[in-house]
Order: structure tokens, then sequence, then C-alpha cells
């Protein structure tokens, strides 16, 4: 057989010119260099050649073979800029961006709302979610099955209380239990606030959700009085709520205060529609049952509490109405404060 070596080098660099892809390349590549290709086709043909011609057909096939993969070589590059260009990252765009997140409404406002009180000498600590029946009720002078108690009924663990044979652990349903377990670890004078979660089997709606957060606030001293707390208070939620807010102390019972009042703050002045009074916390001077319970001597000390709503304060401060809107984790509504 005789080859035209010309024309095939010929017919090969016409060929890569027509090349537009990487399959097409491969395609090419095949044609000359494959199992079944030209350059093999011509090595074989060295079996039947002339003894005269087979030197020039094996430099032949050998030439054939350089120059298709010089080809293969080019192409590939050209082949891989066009994909390059087509790929190309356009520099001019503007980028993804990051958004920096922030805390939570909730967290921010307990954190505006211990800033004020630890400006005015408190100092913040904070007790177990998971606690006692003895904290979270009877050293809180709510003896068990009595009504009152239901007002704190909560969620039982499946776990019994280290402490107390045959009674369950629970999770708070006030912070209160906070002041149990401060007093018994401290001698006064103290003034503290302990904020935190907690728990009620409540159906959830609007203003009512089965968790939420409090914050509560005890001091004591050997003379302590109610108008001490009232005054107290009241400068808190100027501060908090600002210089035109109106609130107002309404006779309440609480076993674990004596006298007792709740707080509320009137809603329109603040320009929230759904109800004009918001009751954002319940307070008294401590009873003296409580501080018997945790060891104090009788008639030595005075003291009051205060247990606040984080979510009602946040409601009332930032126009919310909807309690829920705080658990859904809307970044539309998150990204608004
Ligand atoms: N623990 C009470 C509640 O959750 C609030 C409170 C705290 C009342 C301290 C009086 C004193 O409703």
């Amino acid at each position: 057989m005789q080859w035209n070596f010309e024309d095939i080098q010929k017919q090969a660099r016409e060929d890569v010119g027509a090349v537009g892809d990487r399959q097409a390349l491969e395609a090419f590549r095949l044609k000359y260099l494959g199992k079944k290709g030209l350059v093999a086709a011509i090595f074989s043909s060295l079996g039947t050649a002339q003894p005269v011609d087979k030197a020039a057909i094996g430099k032949g096939a050998n030439d054939l073979r350089a120059l298709v993969e010089q080809l293969l070589a080019e192409r590939f590059g050209w082949v891989n800029s066009v994909k390059m260009t087509e790929e190309r990252v356009d520099i001019s765009l503007p980028g993804a961006g990051q958004s920096l997140g922030h805390s939570h409404i909730l967290t921010q406002t307990m954190q505006e709302i211990v800033a004020v009180f630890e400006g005015m000498g408190f100092v913040t600590i904070e007790t177990p979610e998971i606690e006692t029946e003895f904290h979270n009720f009877t050293g809180l002078n709510i003896p068990v099955d009595h009504p009152s108690r239901d007002a704190f009924d909560t969620f039982y663990l499946d776990a019994e209380d280290p402490s107390a044979k045959g009674r369950r652990l629970l999770l708070r349903s006030h912070t209160s239990p906070g002041q149990v377990r401060i007093m018994k670890q401290h001698k006064p004078p103290m003034a503290v606030i302990v904020p935190g979660r907690v728990y009620r089997p409540d159906a959830v709606d609007a203003s009512h959700s089965f968790m939420f957060h409090q914050i509560e606030g005890l001091l004591v001293d050997e003379k302590v009085q109610f108008s001490e707390l009232k005054g107290l208070l009241t400068e808190f939620c100027k501060r908090f709520f600002g210089p035109k807010v109106i609130m107002r102390f309404r006779p309440h019972f609480f076993p674990f205060t004596e006298p007792s009042a709740e707080v509320d703050i009137n809603a329109e002045i603040l320009g929230i529609q759904r109800k004009k009074w918001l009751e954002i916390l319940g307070c008294g001077m401590v009873n003296p049952k409580v501080f018997e319970g945790v060891g104090y001597p009788k008639g030595r000390y005075k003291g009051f509490a205060f247990g606040m709503g984080v979510e009602r304060m946040a409601m009332l401060k930032y126009g919310i109405n909807d309690i829920r809107l705080f658990y859904e984790n809307d970044a539309r509504f998150l990204k608004q404060f």
C-alpha cells in the first residue's frame, strides 16, 4: 500500500482547523492516534510492505504522530481558552454580598433591661431552667396541692429530683425560683436580677406562648419599703420606654410577696391599639415565709421582688402585636430590629 504522507498531513491540519470543542478534539485524536486510527494503520501496513519502502513508511508514521500530537496540544489550549471565555467571571458585577447577623430582638431587649438595672447597682445572676418543686413552688410559699399552684403550672421532666425522693424535676414556670436559690447562697444586703426562659403549658395565641422570657429582680436589706419598689420601677419604665410612659400599680396576689401588685403600661400612649393597658410585671414585698424558708432569722430582713415579661416589654416598645413573631424566625420580621 502506498501512503501519500503529504496529503495525509494536509488533511490532519484541515481536520484540526474544524475542531470547535473538546468532543470534536477527542474525535480528531482518535481518528489519527486511536487504536484503529491512521497512525496505527500505517504501522500495521509495514508487515506487507516492500522492504525498500519500510524506512519511508516508518518515518512517515512517526512524523504524522508527532504532527498530530503537536496539533492536539495547540488546539487543546485553544479549546480551553474558549471555554474559559464562556465561563469568565465578570468582575464588574456587584458581589453576592454577606449581610452581618445581629442579636435577636428579645436578646436585645433583655440586654437593654439588664443594663438599666445594672446601672442602678443590681448584679445579674442566671439560675437553672430545670428546677425542683422546692425552688419553683414550696420555697416560694406555694404549697403542694394549693390552688395558687395552678397559676404557675408547668412541664414536668421524666426525672426524679435527686434532693426529694418521689418528686420530679420540672421546667421553671417563672424566674422567681432564682430568688430562693440566691437567698440560700448569699446573705443580705443584695440587689440582683435574674434573666431567663420560663415555661408554661399555655395554648399559643397572639399573647401567650408555652415558653417566654422573664427578668426577676430582688432587693433585700434590713430596711426596705414598698415606696422604694414603686420608685425603682417607675424610674425603670421611664428609662426603658421614655419619659411619656404611663403606668399603673394594680393590687394583686402572689403567694411569695405581701403586699403584691401588678404593673400595667398604657399601650395607647405608646401607639399600640390592641388593648388600653398591657400587664408587664408582678411585684411586691418579699413574704416573710420566703425568708424563713431560706433560713434567714425571723423578722431580720425586708425586701422587694418583681418579675417582668420580656416579650411584653418588647411588644410595647417596638409596636409588635403578636408574640408568635418572636419565635417564627422569619428574617423579614427579625431584620427590622
Ligand atoms: N413570678 C411572678 C409571675 O411570673 C411575677 C412576680 C415576681 C411577682 C416577683 C412578684 C414578685 O407572674
